[in-house]
């Protein structure tokens, strides 16, 4: 019993998608970096342990990022006035080069990864860039920080350019070996994801590879999936053997199923491609402000819940500004009210509930049982100080949470837990 505690205040999650449980002034307890449940008294097995009573404040749990380019950090709010792959290759490609150099990486990693501690996020799933020695020193930041996180080095052998293209499919697998090897068994809480970064980068030499390497490592997978139709048109040109973009990656048998997988975006998804992603229960990581910003289009989340297809949010910083998965929740908000009056009146906008499940338990699921208090879940928590977001009268505590969607910055989150551990 090193480490297990009691908090007393607002706790609030989500039981389902459109219900949120509100317990106003009681206990969740942590024991063994797990919670052992909500209680309105302390039951007699936990009497001795420490009680922090944060008074009026909102507990709620971690946020999950599914989707987020650490390397992209350091330019986020600038070339937002260019679509997709006018946007890599102007803005992100020539950034992402700069991470052959292990000085450059650790300089802007290390400001990404402060930026993260101080977020309301406590896990995340991140590209790095195709280059090993960056990768691990993301891998070691991320690590030291606290937070939990899936880390990627990005494997891409066509189409970036000459200075961020590995030689060949056989290199580019290499690599991916010797930072597998060279990161195994060295981290707690950051765990290896495969990531191939979109067809138009990975030659099926490649895919062929990285699906061999899935299953015999066992290792998830992510990529990106339908995000601008130009992407799109140049995919059916690469692969005109496959009938959409979700074969391309289907074909190698990276595609869900048995090799867990998320896909950020999904915004022109066509109704085999939505069938596809429930019967192989793949990840739908949802990124709002990266649609608008790159003039992307707005994703069918709707449809994606009442299929029963798994989904988060995603930052997708840089295409994104906001680290803030709050910020996600409002925009994934405002995305789909505007999808429900522009685009399918029959698909109702998202509600608050729906919005904050999303960005707790519906991106937690990829990492086990996470994103709650019910008992089990990991012990990932927020203590939210609300009480400078003045209103001249008493408010309850689930439109406190509301308020915290739209209003809430890092000053508000006063502490942050991950599996019990304080990180903030
Ligand atoms: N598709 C391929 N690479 C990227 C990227 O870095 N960001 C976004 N938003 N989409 C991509
Ligand atoms: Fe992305």
């Amino acid at each position: 019993m090193k480490n297990d505690f009691i908090l007393k205040g607002n706790i609030c999650y989500s039981e389902t998608m459109d219900r949120l449980w509100v317990a106003e002034q009681q206990y969740v307890i942590c024991v063994d970096g797990k919670s052992a449940g909500v209680f309105s008294e302390i039951p007699e097995k936990y009497q001795g342990l420490p009680v922090k009573d944060c008074g009026d404040a909102l507990i709620v749990p971690g946020m999950v990022d599914l989707h987020a380019h650490a390397p992209q950090y350091a330019f986020r709010g600038l070339g937002m006035d260019l679509e997709l792959l006018e946007w890599l290759n102007t803005h992100t490609f020539p950034e992402e080069a700069k991470y052959a150099s292990e000085v450059y990486a650790k300089r802007a990693y290390t400001m990404y990864v402060e930026e993260l501690k101080k977020s309301d996020v406590t896990r995340a799933v991140i590209f790095a860039t195709m280059h090993v020695e960056g990768t691990k020193i993301l891998m070691e930041l991320l690590e030291d920080s606290g937070l939990s996180a899936y880390v990627g080095k990005v494997n891409m052998d066509r189409n970036g350019g000459k200075d961020l293209e590995e030689k060949s499919a056989e290199k580019s697998l290499e690599e991916t070996k010797r930072w597998l090897a060279e990161t195994d068994g060295r981290f707690q809480h950051v765990r290896p994801i495969l990531t191939p970064r979109f067809i138009p980068s990975c030659t099926d030499e490649l895919m062929r590879g990285l699906a061999e390497l899935q299953k015999e490592k066992k290792l998830p997978v992510q990529s990106h999936l339908s995000e601008n139709p130009g992407e799109i048109a140049w995919v059916k040109e690469l692969c005109p053997n496959v009938s959409n973009y979700s074969e391309a990656y289907e074909q190698f048998g990276l595609f869900g199923g048995d090799c867990p997988t998320i896909m950020a975006h999904c915004i022109w998804m066509e109704e085999d491609e939505i069938e596809k992603m429930k019967n192989n229960q793949v990840y739908v990581a949802h990124c709002p402000q990266s649609n608008m910003n790159l003039s992307s289009g707005i994703a069918p989340v709707r449809r994606f819940l009442s299929e029963g297809i798994p989904t988060g949010l995603g930052s997708d910083m840089a295409a994104g500004y906001s680290t803030s998965i709050f910020r996600a929740m409002a925009d994934a908000i405002q995305c789909s009210k505007m999808r429900w009056r522009l685009v399918d009146d029959t698909q109702k906008p998202l509600t608050v509930e729906e919005a904050f499940y999303l960005g707790t338990k519906g991106g937690g699921a990829f990492f086990g049982k996470v994103g709650s208090f019910e008992e089990g879940y990991e012990f990932d928590a927020l203590i939210l100080d609300d009480s400078n977001i003045a209103h001249p009268q008493k408010l309850t505590v689930r439109d406190r949470l509301e308020r915290m969607i739209y209003l809430s910055d890092d000053r508000h989150i006063t502490e942050k837990y991950v599996s019990g551990r304080k990180v903030k």
